[in-house]
């Protein structure tokens, strides 16, 4: 009984005494504290849209084929896919991402801005009110950088599930995970973020018994005018890690076959337990 109610417990780590999740309060109330970790990306996106152009050409996806991009945030693979000609589509949660994401595409995409459609709202809405109604022919569908894991692992498989009810048969999955192997062998650990305005402190630990990353993180404005640093948000984000055979399993509950592994999405080097991140590539038979 005892072990029963632990466990529960530890289930709801990542929910607040108002039924919000840390996911709720960093992305959808203070999404410009994490805006600075997106944006130091950008580059980084243009790299890894490389590697995503060379799994699409293996799976004979091309320019002019769509792609659903889940969880886009401000849109950094979308505008790189949208200006190799890619139909580009994606959702994210936040209004705050979505109106940046667009702003940025009406910049940057010129006469190729109705390359990339962005909607605000979580997938299981979009889902019902969107694509159920319309047919879009998604060849391949992304997400990107950490975008699964913020609460129950039932949760990812209902979103992996609503993943594969707007996919085609034949169209392609692409996940970019943090790999749990690498997560085991590098924390506890800390990181300081030091962006133009923000410094984001980040002391992590690793729970072996719910496979939970946990940091205790802080958010810090910069106020040049005074040389200091404002507290500006305190939040423990709790992650799911992932080992790739566990997520091949999550995959295989929501639908998807499982094709093949990578160790990251520039390189495409064979998939291992020494690296950060992990690629994988399932398919809808
Ligand atoms: C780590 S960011 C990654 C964004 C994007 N894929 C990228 O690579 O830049 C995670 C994204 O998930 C979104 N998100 C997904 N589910 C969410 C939820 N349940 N609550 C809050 N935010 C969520 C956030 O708004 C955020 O944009």
């Amino acid at each position: 009984m005892r072990r029963v109610r632990r466990s529960m417990k530890e289930s709801k780590l990542y929910q607040n005494k108002n039924n919000k999740t840390w996911a709720d309060i960093l992305f959808l109330e203070h999404p410009e504290y994490f805006l600075p970790v997106l944006e130091s990306l950008i580059e980084e996106a243009k790299l890894e849209v490389d590697g995503l152009t060379k799994i699409f050409k293996d799976f004979n996806i091309l320019p002019g084929d769509k792609i659903f991009d889940y969880s886009c945030g401000i849109g950094r693979h979308m505008i790189e896919l949208a200006k190799r000609d890619y139909m580009v589509f994606g959702n994210d949660p936040s209004d705050f991402y979505i109106k940046r994401a667009r702003k940025s595409a009406d910049k940057e995409l010129g006469d190729k801005k109705d390359n990339a459609v962005f909607y605000k709202g979580f997938i299981n809405e979009l889902s019902k009110k969107v694509f159920s109604k319309n047919k879009f022919d998604f060849k391949a569908i992304i997400i990107m950088f950490n975008s699964l894991g913020f609460t129950e692992e039932e949760e990812d498989v209902r979103i992996l599930r609503h993943l594969y009810e707007i996919a085609n048969p034949g169209s392609i999955l692409i996940i970019q995970s943090e790999n749990r192997d690498w997560t085991v062998m590098n924390t506890p650990n800390h990181y300081i973020s030091n962006f133009d305005k923000m410094l984001i402190n980040e002391i992590w630990d690793f729970n072996p018994v719910t496979s939970i990353a946990h940091s205790n993180s802080k958010f810090y404005e910069k106020d040049s005018i005074n040389d200091c640093i404002h507290l500006r948000l305190e939040l423990d984000i709790y992650l799911r890690m992932y080992s790739l055979h566990e997520l091949i399993t999550l995959l295989s509950k929501s639908g998807w076959t499982f094709v093949k592994g990578y160790k990251d999405i520039k390189s495409l080097e064979s998939v291992s337990t020494n690296s950060q991140f992990m690629i994988t590539i399932s398919k809808k038979e």
